[in-house]
């Protein structure tokens, strides 16, 4: 299979919108007419995967969320201060156009989501997302997500078990 290379980066104003088709027309909706003002309002943060065409193949939004910990698995909670809510990153969009579906492109923007929320400065306890349906669930499951136990399209991957890819690793040994 011929894997397009992809170069991930913040959205902005001169990258091509209207062209995205992904299998879902509410994502696509929102890349061509919603994402611009949630970024300037600064109610989300869009990434996206260019092809070297500069051509967007993929994208995705991270904005700050809470969990309330009453609603984690209980084996979680219990490891958790007792405050009511536990700060979280929510990925509240991810789609792949689909010429490019199948060759690991989704994964891939996935792991870009986990790094930079696990490399903040500010602290989430964990990636959360709304799974839109089953098969994106199924999707979020395949990669270590859990579901919180009375809403089984809200998925939680905690953030410790991630090792971001800090350029400071490197050099702080
Ligand atoms: C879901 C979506 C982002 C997946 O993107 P993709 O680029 O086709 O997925 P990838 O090729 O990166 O798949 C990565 C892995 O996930 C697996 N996978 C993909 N879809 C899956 C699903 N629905 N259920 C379980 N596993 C799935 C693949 O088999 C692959 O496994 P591997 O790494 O072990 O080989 C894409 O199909 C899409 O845009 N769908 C429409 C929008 C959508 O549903 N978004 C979800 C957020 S609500």
């Amino acid at each position: 299979m011929s894997r397009a290379p992809f170069r991930l980066a913040p959205l902005d104003v001169t990258h091509e919108r209207t062209m995205f088709n992904s299998d879902s027309e509410p994502l696509n909706r929102y890349l061509r007419e919603q994402v611009t003002q949630d970024v300037r309002r600064r109610v989300a943060a869009c990434f996206v995967a260019l092809t070297d065409k500069q051509r967007i193949a993929g994208y995705y939004t991270l904005a700050s969320a809470s969990l309330l910990l009453a609603d984690l698995p209980a084996s979680t909670g219990k490891k958790l201060p007792r405050y009511p809510t536990v700060p979280a990153v929510r990925m509240g969009r991810l789609a792949v156009d689909q010429a490019f579906k199948g060759q690991g492109l989704g994964g891939a923007l996935l792991a870009d989501a986990l790094d930079r929320a696990a490399r903040s400065e500010i602290a989430a306890y964990a990636l959360m997302v709304d799974a839109k349906d089953e098969t994106a669930a199924a999707f979020y499951r395949h990669h270590g997500f859990i579901a919180l136990p009375d809403s089984p399209h809200t998925l939680f991957l905690p953030l410790a078990t991630v090792r971001p890819t800090l350029e400071t690793d490197n050099k702080a040994r």
